[in-house]
């Protein structure tokens, strides 16, 4: 793997042409995605800004542009009409240059569109000469032209009595109260996960401490959070976050996760009350950071969108100088105290070619480099080896167990294995049986949504050779469509 100084990391980009022949290399990559927003050249890591404004969807993603590294971040910009089809508009914020607040980065943040502009709330990730960290909570406005201007002064710096490690605001209105609230991702000095409150009468200025999150039972839970959230879904309140550097059941040496409690937030004493506990969000091995839209009108559910990947790791396309891609967007409804998360219906769009689904002498049948499969199943045991070659060897196996009640996913048979680290095999219990699979791959992914939203397993897959192809044991009912094209995917900078 390639090793990067500092300053290959952190180098400014000064003209697009300095990256149009790695743009070139990248495109030629038989992983590249069809209808997954992916970056352009590069690293992609968190969702930023996602918001609904002047008929369409915003969202922005943290980009660096010179390869698979987390160095200087950019916000990019993209934009859909219908959350399934996506353009790119280019880069939107860019770190400032020399000594400025985000000298070393635009890293992550959150949205609000109020009148013609968007407000643009991100953590300028700032380094002295001898690379001491700053973090700033920083504020851009977004006109209809594209164009950020960027506010001179922070809204406000690091509050002194927590790490340098503050990041990640989101922005929120409390229904019902005056104000805004923002939330920050941060750690205490004893290395704590927590998050911070700030509140002010106006979007601009005027930004005063409100205290820490209070969130009984959780106050040693990794030693880092980072974007945290808290969202109103159908009359309850969702606390998100990514707690770091701490390991949990089930999830192999995974050591950060994004999650959720659900409970209730009480703003005046700054209390978030758990009713149950902490669940990941998804039970693959590559999902973070995730963000929910933030002016979405509908009351009983929340539009999220995360990160397909995870911190810390490589994955095969690093070698060739791009990381990375965003999930689809899931719809996020509350049921059961717990979240039920499901494909957006808009998705069905995406449906091209329904196929003929025929077996070969061993049983396999050909898995199309984007496709959506759908299986309706019967009580008893499920077998599905999807990216199997065309023998049935190998590739990725989802196994349910009608006996022990649960379905693992196991990835350590594809030809290409990576991050040994996370373990290769995630289990979830089905109290209720499986009844129901729905399956989009894409060229270098898998999103597996079981019954109805239940649960879902995110992941890369890195298919090669013949393995394009998948078998299926059980009393089962298949579909398989083709996917159409719905990123650009082209050289906008
Ligand atoms: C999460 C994160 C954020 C930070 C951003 C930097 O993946 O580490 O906390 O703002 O990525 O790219």
């Amino acid at each position: 793997m390639r090793e990067w100084s500092r300053e290959e990391k952190y180098r400014y980009l000064k003209d697009p042409q300095e990256i149009a022949d790695l743009y070139q290399r990248i495109s030629s990559s038989v992983w590249r995605q069809t209808y997954h927003n992916q970056p352009v050249t590069g690293l992609m890591n968190d969702p930023n800004g996602f918001v609904w404004h002047d008929n369409r969807w915003h969202l922005f993603y943290q980009w660096c542009p010179w390869g698979a590294v987390h160095g200087l971040k950019y916000w990019y910009h993209i934009v859909s009409r219908d959350l399934v089809s996506w353009k790119n508009l280019g880069v939107c914020l860019m770190p400032d240059q020399e000594d400025g607040y985000d000298n070393k980065g635009a890293y992550s943040g959150s949205a609000m569109p109020i009148g013609d502009k968007i407000y643009l709330y991100y953590t300028g990730n700032h380094r002295d000469p001898d690379w001491t960290r700053h973090a700033y909570t920083c504020l851009a406005r977004l006109g209809n032209d594209g164009w950020p201007e960027k506010y001179p002064l922070p809204l406000f710096g690091s509050h002194p009595d927590y790490t340098e490690h503050q990041r990640d605001p989101k922005i929120i209105r409390v229904p019902g109260r005056e104000g805004w609230f923002m939330i920050i991702g941060a750690q205490t000095k004893s290395k704590d996960g927590c998050a911070l409150v700030y509140y002010s009468e106006d979007l601009q200025h005027g930004w005063m401490f409100a205290g820490e999150l209070k969130v009984p039972g959780y106050e040693h839970f990794g030693d880092m959070w980072e974007c945290p959230s808290v969202e109103h879904i159908g009359g309850k309140e969702v606390l998100l976050f990514c707690p770091q550097h701490l390991t949990l059941p089930g999830r192999g040496g995974s050591r950060n996760h994004n999650g959720y409690i659900l409970g209730s937030m009480d703003w005046d004493t700054l209390t978030f009350t758990p009713e149950g506990q902490f669940h990941v969000l998804d039970f693959g091995f590559d999902f973070y950071a995730a963000a929910c839209a933030n002016n979405l009108q509908e009351k009983d559910k929340a539009i999220l969108i995360g990160w397909m990947g995870v911190p810390d790791v490589s994955y095969p396309t690093d070698d060739e100088e791009w990381a990375g891609c965003l999930t689809l967007p899931r719809e996020l409804t509350v049921r059961d105290r717990r979240l039920i998360q499901r494909p957006l219906p808009e998705l069905k769009k995406l449906r091209d070619e329904k196929m003929d689904i025929i077996e070969n002498d061993f049983g396999c049948c050909m898995l199309p480099a984007a496709a959506e499969m759908e299986v309706d199943c019967r009580p008893g045991d499920v077998e599905l080896d999807m990216f199997t070659d065309g023998e049935g060897r190998g590739g990725l196996s989802i196994r349910y167990d009608d006996s022990k009640r649960e379905i693992t996913v196991n990835r350590s048979q594809m030809q290409l294995t990576f991050n040994p680290e996370e373990g290769f095999d995630r289990t979830r219990p089905l109290e209720a049986g499986l009844n129901h699979l729905r399956i989009y791959v894409d060229s270098s992914s898998v999103e597996i949504f079981v019954n109805d939203g239940d649960a879902v397993f995110t992941s890369r897959v890195f298919p090669c050779g013949n393995e394009h192809f998948f078998r299926i044991q059980g009393d089962v009912f298949v579909r398989l469509w083709t996917m159409k094209r719905a990123v650009q995917d082209n050289f906008l900078i």
